[in-house]
């Protein structure tokens, strides 16, 4: 089988691995990939927002079934357009990718289905949302409505901090036209816990639990991030708090989105938050985490290929999603500075005997052969182990051989899952 994967991150690189591991695949071809990823697959520069040129190289290119990965394609309608010129994918339509692509659309379908969440008000006029943080209760939450490169959200500790979150999303608009509306919310505190799940519209699927690392330093310190690492399964996560994930969450997602004629078929990613009344939902996305997928996918035993497939076509079986008992750490290094200004170019080399598995997110290949950095996060560093703590440990003994000028990554990737885990 010839296969297709929109996106160019360390998750896609994940995802191409694991697909990999089915016998009947034997090319895959990455829109646009990136150079750190070519011995896996072959990358073509194709953005994933391109839509058109997607169809037409998969047209041309006799793809069997492709695998769109990132929120914008999804979002824009690329699996519609895929399955129009009669390619199968992975991954859900534009009417049910609105789950990620409207924090609107998403908190007014957990308000009408009763899904628990923070309380929250809709703005679409700056001085209505301006007299509301006169009274709101302080910490509060604002979010600009739109995709906004997982940058939307501030938390704002004080009223003067709220207000001018609102100026700058609605009258300088730094989102964009993301954030036209805004949605201002109740501040929650608990653990996170990220839950990926595989869903054909019919049956929801999790998959083993994450933690997320998305502040820059540690400690969960300075700017906010795509992530700086990742461990799973997240102890937070108790088969108590999963059983009712699945009855008061899951289940009624799945149901609400099909009652609204969204039928969701894909990776749909609850991004939740267990506060003292129990789990709530916190975002949706309606796509493979980042850098969750790179913990979660190795502790996958099943085919993915096979998984995939049977969720677009509306077939799946919870028999066929089985994960290993184990755990798995995600160390990313990052380019010195990142999410803010910082330099790119450097080669990286890993010494002779690295053992851990390396998923590259931010690299492009020169002239000569040798793999560059080209992004802030150049690369995630994967051990996997019985115990989460031999997984940790090992992931960092691979980082050390691991090298490019300017590296940065946290030193407490799991420390806090640990710690859970004592307690
Ligand atoms: P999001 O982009 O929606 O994932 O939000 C980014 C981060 O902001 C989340 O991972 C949370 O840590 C935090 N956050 C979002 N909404 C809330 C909330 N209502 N209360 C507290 N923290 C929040
Ligand atoms: N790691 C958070 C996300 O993928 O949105």
């Amino acid at each position: 089988m010839k296969l297709l994967v929109v996106g160019g991150g360390g998750r896609e690189h994940a995802i191409i691995k694991k697909l990999k591991e089915n016998k009947s695949v034997e090319e895959i071809f990455a829109l646009p990939g990136n150079g750190g990823m070519a011995a896996d697959a072959t990358c073509v520069n194709i953005g994933a927002k391109d839509i058109d040129a997607i169809v037409d190289f998969a047209k041309n290119n006799a793809i069997d079934f492709a695998v769109v990965a990132p929120d914008d394609p999804l979002v824009l309608g690329c699996v519609d357009a895929l399955k129009e010129a009669g390619i199968p994918a992975f991954g859900p339509s534009k009417a049910a990718a609105i789950i990620e692509g409207s924090k609107v659309f998403s908190k007014d379908l957990m308000k009408k289905y009763g899904i628990p969440t923070a309380e929250y008000e809709v703005f679409s006029d700056k001085d209505a949302a301006l007299a509301y943080l006169e009274t709101c209760p302080i910490p509060t939450v604002i979010k600009a409505d739109g995709l906004a490169l997982g940058k939307g959200v501030i938390i704002a500790e004080t009223r003067e901090e709220a207000k001018e979150a609102v100026v700058s999303m609605m009258e300088d608009k730094i989102f964009g036209e993301s954030g036209s509306n805004i949605v201002v919310e109740e501040f929650l505190t608990g653990p996170e816990v990220s839950v990926l799940s595989f869903t054909d519209g019919n049956i929801v699927v999790p998959m083993v639990s994450s933690m997320d690392h998305k502040r820059a330093l540690d400690g969960d310190k300075g700017l906010n991030t795509g992530g700086m690492g990742t461990i799973a399964p997240n102890p937070y996560y108790t088969a108590e708090v999963a059983e009712r994930c699945m009855k008061e969450i899951f289940l009624p997602t799945i149901e609400a989105m099909k009652k609204e004629d969204r039928e969701f078929r894909g990776c749909l990613y609850f991004g939740l938050m267990i506060t003292e009344k129990g789990p709530k939902v916190i975002e949706y996305n309606c796509r493979f985490g980042d850098p969750e997928t790179q913990v979660v996918l190795p502790l996958l035993d099943s085919d993915l290929l096979e998984i995939m497939m049977a969720t677009a076509a509306g077939t799946l079986k919870e028999e066929m999603v089985q994960f290993a008992d184990d755990a798995a750490c995600c160390v990313v290094m990052a380019s010195n500075g990142y999410p803010q200004a910082y330099e790119k170019g450097f080669p990286i080399t890993t010494d002779e005997d690295f053992g851990g598995i390396l998923y590259v997110a931010g690299a492009k290949l020169a002239e000569d052969g040798a793999v560059l950095t080209n992004g802030g996060r150049v690369l995630g560093v994967v051990a996997r182990a019985e115990k989460l703590e031999d997984a940790v440990a090992e992931a960092y003994k691979q980082v050390e051989k691991v090298h490019f000028d300017n590296a940065y990554y946290r030193k407490d990737i799991g420390a806090k899952a640990l710690a859970a885990k004592e307690a």
